[in-house]
């Protein structure tokens, strides 16, 4: 399951979902050509594509996430090059130049040490400066995002969350930090290109919406491999907040909004103003919707009884509704006799269960897709753990054919 084993999957942390080593023995399996990967995230997908000859589009809506994965697909770069230039920046950084310190009190927190921040900030300086030249500046933008969280004392929670009341033992140095991520880009580079060539299948990633995957032209894939966002309250648009404010993209929090708003909806926080009826009323959910309304019922009551009062009835009505759009333009975009495989987790907020997998199963098959089946992986009941049910939840994968 550990990608960040792997040449170029290790350059940047993400929640993947799924290994890599499995995604490329399933297409491969599958005999598939043209894959897409929905939900492509940091391009786990596209990069196990490229390790069987295989081509890939990975779509994702988080701009720095897309970019990120666009930057590891910049493997095919010279590494000799990358480690020149990575000489420069530090050069530049040497310079001493005086920085402006983000404003935001989330820098203070996680970087209590003034000498370390501001050379962590003139890499910055020196890597930004470099940005649009070519294709190793990609890189050394990567490099530098790779190197933010390992140089501040904060901790980490489960996922991307930062924790600055958490410390760690294990503080980075910057500079040696950047060199070391330059040095460990370049070897992967050289290695990986012994393994694949210089001249890998075409694979992209593009920034766009699971829901209407304009950015993809219509009948191209005959497989799908995605990890979709869990209806389990994790906020996508919370994932790299402190790599946002160091880069100087965002302010804090509130900045988060507007990407908040075009997530697919499987947190309360990307709810913002969006009403639930819009779900409730629309043909789309029109296959669950008298299974799925005494969930949405009870969810509504439940959380009155709740301290947090959470909408996650609105939050179940938004991730089906938006599932319902991704699987309406998966057909468009998928051969006849396409195969899916989307990996699920089911949820249970306040201990209301929803049977995520056959709910999805339903919508794919109303979109036009020919059948569903679901085999489970494993047991998974870890996020609400502290919560008053027991309801056991799993994890696996759902099939969808046709
Ligand atoms: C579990 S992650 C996928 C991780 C991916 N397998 C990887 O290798 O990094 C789910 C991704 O879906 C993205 N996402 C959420 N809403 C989306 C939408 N409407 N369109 C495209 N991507 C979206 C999130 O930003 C997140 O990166």
């Amino acid at each position: 399951m550990d990608n960040m084993k792997l040449p170029v999957h290790r350059w940047y942390r993400y929640s993947a979902g799924y290994s890599s080593e499995w995604a490329a023995s399933l297409m491969q399996h599958w005999g598939a050509q043209k894959v897409l990967d929905p939900f492509g995230g940091s391009g786990t997908t596209n990069l196990a594509a490229q390790e069987r000859g295989i081509e890939s589009i990975g779509v994702e809506i988080h701009p720095m996430v897309a970019r990120i994965a666009n930057a590891k697909l910049l493997w095919t770069e010279d590494a000799d090059e990358l480690r020149s230039r990575v000489r420069e920046v530090l050069a530049r950084t040497m310079e001493g130049r005086p920085v402006v310190i983000p404003s935001s009190p989330l820098v203070g927190k996680c970087y209590p040490n003034a000498d370390s921040l501001h050379v962590l900030l003139r890499i910055r300086d020196a890597v930004l400066e470099q940005g649009g030249r070519d294709s190793i500046s990609e890189l050394l933008w990567l490099a530098f995002v790779s190197i933010i969280r390992a140089c501040s004392p904060a901790g980490t929670a489960q996922w991307q969350y930062v924790l600055p009341n958490n410390t760690k033992s294990r503080v980075a140095e910057p500079m040696a930090a950047f060199a070391a991520a330059g040095e460990k880009f370049a070897s992967d580079m050289e290695q990986r290109r012994k393994v694949i060539g210089a001249e890998p299948a075409f694979a992209s990633v593009r920034l766009d919406d699971a829901r209407t995957l304009n950015q993809v032209p219509d009948g191209w894939a005959d497989a799908v491999i995605t990890s979709p966002p869990y209806a389990n309250n994790y906020d996508y648009a919370d994932a790299l907040r402190l790599e946002q404010i160091v880069l100087g993209e965002i302010e804090g929090w509130g900045d988060l909004r507007p990407l908040r708003d075009v997530l697919v909806r499987s947190a309360t926080q990307n709810l913002g103003r969006w009403k639930a009826a819009e779900a409730l009323e629309s043909p789309l959910m029109a296959p669950i919707l008298d299974e799925f309304l005494p969930v949405y019922d009870e969810l509504s009551e439940v959380r009155k009884t709740r301290g947090g009062n959470k909408a996650y009835n609105g939050m179940l009505a938004g991730y089906f509704y938006d599932n319902a759009q991704v699987f309406q333009a998966l057909r468009k975009k998928t051969t006849p006799g396409a195969k899916i495989c989307y990996v699920v987790g089911d949820s249970a907020p306040y201990g209301v269960h929803a049977p995520v997998e056959r709910w999805l199963g339903e919508l794919a098959v109303a979109a036009g897709f020919k059948s569903w089946s679901f085999s489970k992986v494993r047991d998974r009941n870890t996020k609400w753990k502290n919560r008053k049910h027991t309801h056991p939840l799993k994890e696996g994968y759902l099939w969808i054919e046709g």
